[in-house]
């Protein structure tokens, strides 16, 4: 029996480290022809070496997906290469928690830029295609900040509410297409993600949220799960955290 997983060709934005690869390597393990798109190149590269040498297979390009033409040659090489696209993974992110009051203005720019802008870019890539295909399914990373906000983490939470927002609208518009939207947020996972804070006192205290943090491959399991449901059900939205964690 097909697991609706295997010979889907799976583009992940963000897959250089945390969710992203470990998504990588959970959907290569069950067939899917994963396209890998980050910044780290040497990364992304020998994570597609090491999954081709075990069968899979697997493309890395270099993408910035602050930039919109990276993106789309990202999605284009993956139709390119595998004739098509099957799932769309939003999943690049930064978490550069301050006070606003500290005016890191930078740093909510850059926030803005990759998880917002970056979502919309990739949704920009991949739908002209699954239009075309009348299939495809768009993954979005959001977070347990895209449903709370505690101080210092105003901006992060704004732009992870906001990737709630475009799935939803997302969903609404493509039910002519029968393309499947999916948002998933996850609470403390072990990643990269904490060392993106620059503010010493805030990197501190997230180490100590994150002292409970469960593996990455939590996250890859919420992505199998909505990519394998029958082709007519469609899981929109999936909240999970470490059974510990209280926010
Ligand atoms: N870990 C958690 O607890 C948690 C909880 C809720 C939500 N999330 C969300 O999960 C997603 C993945 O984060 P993670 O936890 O796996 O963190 P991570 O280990 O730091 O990974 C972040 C990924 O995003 C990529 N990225 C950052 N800026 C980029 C850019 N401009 N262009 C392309 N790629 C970029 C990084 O690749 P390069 O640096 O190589 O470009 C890296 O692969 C994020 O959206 C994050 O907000 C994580």
């Amino acid at each position: 029996m097909s697991n609706n997983i295997e010979g889907k060709v799976v583009v992940i934005t963000g897959a250089s480290s945390g969710l992203g690869e470990a998504t990588a390597r959970l959907l290569s393990a069950q067939g899917a022809r994963v396209v890998l798109g980050a910044r780290r190149v040497n990364r992304i590269q020998s994570l597609a070496n090491e999954l081709t040498a075990n069968g899979g297979k697997a493309l890395a390009i270099t993408t910035d997906v602050t930039h919109y033409d990276q993106v789309k040659r990202l999605v284009d090489a993956a139709v390119q290469t595998y004739g098509r696209i099957d799932v769309m993974i939003n999943n690049a992110g930064l978490m550069l928690h301050s006070p606003l009051e500290r005016l890191k203005v930078d740093d909510w720019n850059r926030t803005i830029d990759v998880n917002i802008k970056g979502v919309l870019y990739g949704i920009a890539a991949a739908l002209p295609y699954m239009r075309q295909q009348k299939a495809g399914h768009i993954i979005n990373v959001s977070s347990v900040a895209g449903h709370k906000v505690r101080p210092g983490s105003a901006v992060y939470a704004a732009t992870k509410h906001a990737v709630r927002v475009i799935s939803e609208g997302l969903r609404q518009e493509v039910k002519p297409y029968n393309i499947r939207t999916t948002v998933i947020s996850p609470g403390a996972v072990a990643t990269e993600l904490p060392n993106s804070v620059t503010e010493p006192d805030i990197a501190e205290n997230i180490r100590k949220v994150y002292a409970i943090a469960i593996p990455a491959e939590s996250f890859a399991r919420t992505v199998a799960f909505a990519m394998s449901q029958p082709d007519d059900v469609d899981v929109n939205e999936i909240l999970f955290r470490p059974t510990r964690q209280d926010l």
